[in-house]
């Protein structure tokens, strides 16, 4: 990390300039250290959305966004989704190796063991409306299992930690399958540990779907579950603040609004009505966005987008679906897309969610889980970058300034006295 280099800022308003380390990761950007910029000089940085900033360091996941490359834990997406299961993947992400088979045998069987849930949570999702959003039913859920587990709430213990990762990472399936049973007014069915596959095919898709979400450095969730622990809050409520930011359409949401969104453009008329579609996104007075599309870090092809591609064919195939609509709709928009100036000039590619959606819906999988789905497969990512942070010496609680723009002191007037 550490690197004789040095970034010098200097400043107009007489402020004496100051010497800054320039620090280097193991690859990707160098990064200016300005912890010590405030007591030097009185000045903060601005920098609102982190679109130049680091908040903390990290060895879990790389992404090289314009080679459109994405690392867990130095191995290539591509080899881990065509070469791991999901459970391996989590393994990895949790504790930094792939595991070898005893090891594997071991954490299946621990991740097994914790999947079933307290009881009273049947009676917790019992005040929920039917036809409440599961993600809005998730954010409740998960945040309620700091109910139930006080023995593995203190953050600061490595053991009780680990013991969380593996009840969110085992419970989070259960509970998103609750979610779907109880808004369709059907009994819960306890946890089968032990299933027969049915079809290869839609299985391994799933588990692509679930390694492809697994992580994905510090995006707006995980910075989301960073902030939140670092007060010293216990695990599950961290990862239910990292669920609610999930469920927003321009982050983990996009997969449910571009789905909505193919189903609008199908019925305006299909593929005839695209480039009516397209002139509404690139309309900067309309709100329109073109869902799945755009990345604040891949300013080239998304490498996820490619593998669940791919998987999009697979799934298509194997459930006849070769002549869906949708699809056909999702392939001549992305055409369009990646021909059009608008699209090209600003480096907007589609992102996994584009196609996630359309896999997700194939399999069977109701439109209003599909972020849910998302949720249970990114809480491993969550966890691991919760635990990272909290044993990093350099940990503190995180607490950004502000540019303040507002009044100024000024004296309150008594009501009466006021115009
Ligand atoms: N459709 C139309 N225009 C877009 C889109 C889009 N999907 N995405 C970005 N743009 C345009 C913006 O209008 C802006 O244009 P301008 O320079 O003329 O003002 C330019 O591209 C840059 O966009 P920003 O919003 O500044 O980019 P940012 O990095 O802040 O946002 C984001 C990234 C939120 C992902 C954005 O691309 C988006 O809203 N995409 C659609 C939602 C989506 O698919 N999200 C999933 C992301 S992947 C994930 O979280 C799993």
């Amino acid at each position: 990390m550490s690197n004789n280099e040095k970034a010098t800022i200097t400043f107009s308003d007489g402020t004496p300039s100051i010497e800054l380390p320039v620090l280097k990761g193991a690859v990707g950007p160098d990064v200016i250290d300005i912890r010590k910029l405030y007591g030097t000089t009185g000045k903060f940085t601005y920098d609102p959305g982190f679109l130049s900033t680091a908040s903390c360091n990290s060895s879990i996941t790389y992404i090289d966004g314009d080679k459109g490359e994405l690392l867990y834990r130095g191995y290539p997406i591509e080899q881990l989704a065509t070469n791991c299961d999901f459970l391996e993947v989590c393994h990895l992400i949790l504790y930094g190796e792939l595991p070898n088979p005893a090891q594997k045998t071991d954490f299946v069987n621990r991740v097994m063991q914790h999947t079933m849930v307290n009881e009273q949570m049947q009676f917790f999702m019992r005040g929920f409306r039917r036809d409440a959003h599961p993600m809005a039913v998730m954010t409740g859920l998960v945040g309620g299992l700091s109910a139930f587990y006080p023995d593995s709430m203190n953050l600061h213990d490595a053991r009780q930690r680990d013991i969380s990762a593996i009840r969110l990472i085992a419970k989070m399936p259960t509970l998103v399958a609750m979610a779907y049973k109880y808004s369709v007014g059907q009994p819960y069915m306890y946890p089968r540990n032990k299933l027969s596959v049915v079809n290869d095919v839609l299985v391994r898709a799933l588990d692509r779907i679930f390694i492809l979400h697994a992580d994905h450095e510090q995006n707006a969730s995980t910075s989301t579950v960073r902030l939140c622990a670092s007060s010293g809050t216990n695990p599950f409520a961290a990862i239910a603040a990292g669920v609610a930011c999930l469920w927003g359409p321009a982050h983990g949401g996009a997969n449910e609004a571009c789905l909505n969104m193919l189903g609008e453009i199908q019925q305006m008329g299909g593929v005839e009505k695209i480039g009516e579609f397209i002139t509404k996104v690139k309309d900067k007075n309309s709100t329109v966005r073109l869902m799945g599309f755009g990345h604040r870090v891949y300013k080239n092809y998304d490498p996820r987008a490619k593998l669940m591609r791919e998987t999009c064919h697979e799934v298509l195939t194997e459930l006849g679906l070769g002549d869906d609509p949708l699809f056909k709709l999702a392939m001549a928009l992305e055409k369009i897309a990646l021909e059009d100036d608008y699209f090209v000039s600003r480096k907007l590619y589609p992102n996994v969610d584009f196609y996630s959606g359309i896999v997700q819906k194939a399999i069977g999988i109701p439109v209003p889980l599909f972020t849910a789905i998302f949720a249970l497969a990114r809480t491993v990512g969550w966890i691991a970058q919760l635990n990272e942070m909290i044993a990093d010496p350099e940990y503190k609680i995180a607490r950004p300034r502000q540019l303040f723009v507002g009044a100024t002191q000024r004296n309150v007037v008594p009501i009466a006295k006021r115009g």
